[in-house]
């Protein structure tokens, strides 16, 4: 079988032949082609089409200066449920566009804008405290990313039932009560003037409600996010159209995923 191209060394021009053939014959290839007429036709097939791989190989790296294999590469996640599991709370059509449009957006744009820039290679999470104030085009789209990946784990089917035990001493210590949380979260997503998020986040050792405007999220800001509510109009305008209180009402009665949430705190603790 031919064996991948990639460790073999480029064949700049026909002087360099030997070179070539050695690193062929070091992936266990023949360049003896006097064995049988059947032998040397396969064997001059394989090192033809090697040949045209390796061109092939040096083009893409002249076009593109970056590799794959070296660039930091966000990826869109699968949805941790079905699209259709939020019945009309958040309809399929929601996430048609949501995921698949506004998120893969932000993947592509991401993708494009770190690939050769003192970025590439850094963690999303790197990226996002290091370009902050920096590079807003960077910023944006790696922390709409990482944003959109913590919203879909922060929505549970059949979610917003009781809250864990730890989790729920922490909300009655920081709040008072769990009313008064979500009385708070709830204003906090409301009052979030425009594009942004609300946050339930850990921050010296205490729950805090933070809202965030377009792309910042905690991790500018010295805290731990624990769960999330996307806020923008993309994430409840098909829904809900305008009503925005509807839209977290209903997350924090039926879709907020307080595992999710217990879990960030226990990791954070
Ligand atoms: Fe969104």
């Amino acid at each position: 079988m031919v064996k991948s191209i990639k460790e073999l060394p480029p064949l700049d021009n026909w002087a360099d032949l030997p070179r070539f053939a050695k690193g062929y014959e070091e992936q266990g290839l023949r360049t003896d082609f006097s064995v049988s007429p059947f032998i040397t036709f396969l064997n001059s097939c394989q090192f033809a089409f090697l040949w045209l791989d390796s061109r092939l190989i040096q083009s893409e790296l002249i076009i593109t200066p970056t590799s794959k294999e070296n660039s930091m590469t966000l990826e869109l996640p699968k949805l941790p449920f079905s699209a259709d599991a939020f019945g009309s709370a958040m309809s399929s059509e929601t996430f048609e566009y949501h995921h698949g449009k506004h998120h893969q957006a932000y993947v592509d744009n991401g993708n494009k804008l770190v690939a050769g820039s003192e970025f590439e290679g850094k963690s999303m999470e790197d990226i996002i405290t290091s370009s902050f104030g920096k590079n807003p085009g960077v910023f944006n789209n790696v922390a709409q990313v990482y944003n959109h990946n913590f919203f879909w784990n922060s929505l549970a089917p059949k979610g917003g039932g009781n809250i864990p035990a730890s989790m729920e001493t922490k909300i009655k210590e920081a709040f008072g009560s769990v009313d008064e949380f979500k009385e708070a979260f709830t204003q906090g997503g409301i009052t979030q003037f425009g594009s942004g998020w609300v946050w339930l986040v850990l921050k010296d050792g205490k729950l805090e409600i933070m809202k965030t405007p377009n792309a910042e999220n905690p991790l500018v800001h010295g805290a731990t996010p624990l769960v999330t509510c996307d806020v923008w109009e993309h994430a409840y305008y098909v829904d809900y159209r305008n009503a925005r209180p509807a839209f977290l009402s209903a997350f924090l009665s039926s879709m907020i995923n307080w595992e999710f949430a217990e879990a960030n705190l226990a990791a954070a603790s």
